[in-house]
């Protein structure tokens, strides 16, 4: 798996960022956090994780007996989310740490679920920022993610490839594959859902558990690449 953005890098593109954030990516991305909420937002008193917080865009949105921690590796990015705290009274939100995701501090199982929203293609090393994810959750609990991933079209494709070694100054990578998460994910899909404008952005949900015989390409009913769901309704299960 290669490494495209170093943590220094990651924080010089999102301390640049914070000022203009919401602006530019509060209201496009917004369907995604509210697709990835409500899927956790199903059960009471739910201990959540989010990672990746970034400027709290999505707290408001959990559920008042929550108990809702979130972590990211900007601190510029977290001082927005802790001004959207104090000024809405978000009591659901018992702590914002600058943390890294791939090397939490939280103990073992300590999550019901863990979500990542628009954080898989930014992080240095995913596979160790999916294995804190499941470290941290508890086993048969919620892990989800929302994330713009490679298209299928052929056009597209060609953009996003051609922008990636912009990587570094655009703080994300355009052509991170969907099939890269599912393969380091190794666990139980529960579906994949088209969000965001032209549903070019997913919402993937996965069960906290290793994923059957079965991998979880073969779970979405595809061979040879991927194909996906058209609308939440038809969502694969
Ligand atoms: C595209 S923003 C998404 C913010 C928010 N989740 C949202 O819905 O808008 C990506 C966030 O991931 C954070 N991030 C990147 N790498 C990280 C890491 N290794 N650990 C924690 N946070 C990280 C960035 O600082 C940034 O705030």
């Amino acid at each position: 798996m290669k490494t495209l953005l170093g943590t220094e890098e990651v924080k010089a593109a999102y301390r640049r960022y914070a000022a203009v954030y919401d602006r530019l990516f509060g209201a496009v991305f917004e369907p995604g956090r509210k697709a990835a909420v409500a899927a956790v937002n199903t059960q009471p008193g739910q201990r959540i994780l989010e990672v990746g917080v970034g400027t709290g865009l999505s707290l408001h949105q959990y559920r008042a007996d929550a108990e809702v921690h979130g972590i990211d590796i900007s601190a510029e990015m977290l001082e927005k989310a802790r001004e959207k705290v104090e000024m809405r009274g978000l009591a659901q939100v018992k702590g914002l740490m600058e943390m890294d995701a791939e090397a939490m501090s939280f103990a073992n199982d300590s999550f019901n679920c863990v979500v990542g929203m628009y954080v898989a293609s930014v992080v240095g090393d995913p596979a160790r920022m999916i294995a804190e994810m499941r470290r941290v959750c508890v086993e048969g609990g919620d892990i989800l993610f929302v994330n713009h991933f490679a298209s299928d079209h052929r056009l597209l494709r060609g953009f996003e490839k051609a922008v990636s070694p912009l990587a570094t100054q655009i703080g994300f990578h355009p052509d991170f594959e969907l099939q890269t998460l599912l393969d380091l994910a190794e666990l139980e899909l529960v579906r994949v859902q088209p969000v965001n404008m032209f549903g070019y952005w997913r919402l993937v949900h996965f069960r906290n558990r290793a994923a059957p015989a079965t991998n979880a390409t073969r779970q979405l009913g595809y061979q040879g690449g991927y194909k996906l769901a058209t609308s939440p309704s038809s969502a694969a299960e």
